[in-house]
């Protein structure tokens, strides 16, 4: 493995954070993420905007057989994430600190991934600046790209605009992905959508959480 990759200089398997400024440039080909973990044979599944990992704690000592990659692009989060799944000793949980949808577009090889998960995206509210929300028809097409057959995009949020972001993509998307029920993971706890770190801080507000998942077509 090429020297450099990480911040601690190597990308071996046993590190628990790496950096996508620091991957070799897109134009020197895909980098295959599995192969950052002890095992990459193992089910790859990638959280989006990971925060401070609570998902990925909780379901990855659910799902020890399975790979998970964590994306989030802020830092002090992603060394949080980094740190508490350090202590946790989980060595089927790594995170990347980054942009996950250049990641995904420029870095990520085809057809490897089980579930790509989107759990309280940032709603980006503004009209001028929808373009930033994480869902669009370039990353659903993406999304497709990157998914194994019947792989899912899971999605949960408690922003009506943006649900109703997302349920114009998914009816213009239907001829590719199904649209399914969310089944809530182990993560979640009794009425829980998700668990996330987000969902229990709003959850007494009274919020409604609203979720999806699409599953991509053969
Ligand atoms: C509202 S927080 C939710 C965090 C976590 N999913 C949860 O439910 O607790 C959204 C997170 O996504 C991260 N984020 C947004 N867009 C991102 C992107 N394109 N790549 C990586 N992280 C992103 C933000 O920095 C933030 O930590």
């Amino acid at each position: 493995m090429s020297a450099g990759l990480s911040r601690k200089g190597s990308l071996d398997p046993g590190d628990w954070e790496y950096v996508l400024a620091d991957l070799p440039p897109p134009s020197e080909g895909r980098i295959d993420p599995r192969n950052w973990f002890e095992d990459p044979s193992r089910p790859f599944e990638l959280e989006i905007g990971s925060g401070k990992g609570t998902f990925l704690v909780q379901q990855a000592v659910l799902q020890k057989a399975t790979n998970f990659l964590g994306i989030e692009w802020a830092g002090a989060y992603a060394h949080h994430a980094a740190d508490r799944l350090r202590r946790h000793q989980l060595n089927n949980v790594r995170i990347l600190l980054g942009d996950a949808t250049e990641f995904i577009t420029h870095w990520c090889p085809d057809g490897f991934i089980e579930v790509v998960h989107l759990y309280f995206s940032d709603p980006w509210p503004k009209k001028k600046h929808h373009k930033r929300r994480v869902v669009q028809d370039e990353t659903l097409d993406q999304f497709e790209r990157v998914l194994v057959t019947s792989g899912e995009l899971r999605i949960v949020t408690d922003h009506d605009d943006l649900w109703e972001w997302y349920e114009e993509h998914a009816a213009k998307y239907e001829a590719r992905f199904d649209r399914l029920e969310f089944d809530a993971p182990g993560s979640a706890g009794p009425s829980e959508v998700v668990g996330t770190n987000y969902e229990r801080k709003f959850r007494p507000e009274g919020r409604t959480f609203r979720a999806m998942t699409l599953r991509k077509r053969s």
